[in-house]
């Protein structure tokens, strides 16, 4: 786990989750095919983890691949296997010098030996850093987490009664990070699409027009300065709540 500064500013989120959307978009408006927008969706997630671990955030989760992204074009899949394992290669000896620590979370059992060697491999060799935690979300679902979860606990014989939500959690794909404050998607589809529905009941969300491949550290700084404003209240009635009742009360978030 990433060692926390006990002193960290409560403005700044400890666990920040990115659904990376509008690479299409972005290359078709440079009359690019698909891949070059993905590629450069390579590139704004390496400025993106650098400067996250600037801005002292402990957990980056991104969605690479979706449980759904199978039903796109074969060369485009194969595009998208083909690019990780690069990217890997290519940015795999700055990540760990950097101190950053990659998982990944998702079904490898159905991804190619390639890619789930390159990913199993990435895991391994960065396993000792503990400045930022980069878990990439590949061939994952929220709902295919939450049934996954409730399969590994039933394996462990656990009884109905056992099961509530701090055990459950206990099975969930991201069981060693903090649930994110901070959901990000970029693309300006107002969506989850099936990321982390479990982990982000609490989640401050922020929806950006910006295509991925543009999104920079000042776009994530909009995302951190909407972020810092936020009353989180997580079902109580917050610092402004009072006694006599108000429209404070009539909601539950
Ligand atoms: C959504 O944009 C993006 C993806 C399906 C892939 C995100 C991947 C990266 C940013 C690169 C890093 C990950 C890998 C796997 C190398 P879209 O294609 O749906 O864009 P559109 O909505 O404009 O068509």
């Amino acid at each position: 786990m990433a060692v926390t500064d006990p002193s960290r500013d409560p403005g700044v989120p400890r666990h920040v989750a990115i659904v990376m959307d509008g690479n299409g978009r972005w290359a078709r408006k440079r009359l690019m095919p698909r891949g070059m927008g993905h590629k450069a969706g390579v590139d704004a997630l390496v400025r993106v983890v650098q400067a996250c671990a600037d801005r002292h955030i402990d957990y980056l989760t991104v969605f690479a691949f979706s449980s759904e992204n199978w039903k796109r074009p074969e060369e485009e899949v194969s595009g998208l296997m083909s690019l990780l394992i690069v990217a890997l290669s290519k940015h795999l000896t700055k990540l760990r010098s950097d101190g950053v620590r990659i998982r990944v979370v998702g079904d490898l059992s159905t991804v190619s030996d390639k890619v789930r060697e390159a990913l199993l491999d990435a895991q391994t060799k960065t396993a000792h850093n503990d400045r930022l935690v980069l878990t990439v979300a590949f061939n994952y679902g929220g709902r295919w987490d939450i049934v996954q979860a409730a399969q590994r606990a039933l394996a462990a014989n656990l009884k109905p009664e056992m099961l509530d939500e701090a055990t459950l959690s206990r099975f969930m794909a991201m069981s060693y990070a903090p649930d994110p404050d901070l959901f990000i998607r970029t693309g300006g589809e107002v969506r989850l699409s099936n990321f982390l529905l479990w982990q982000s009941a609490y989640a401050e969300l922020v929806f950006t027009d910006c295509l991925w491949p543009d999104f920079d550290e000042r776009e994530l700084d909009k995302a951190l300065a909407d972020y810092a404003q936020r009353e989180r209240r997580f079902g109580d009635v917050g610092a402004s709540g009072d006694e006599s009742g108000g429209p404070s009360d009539a909601g539950v978030a």
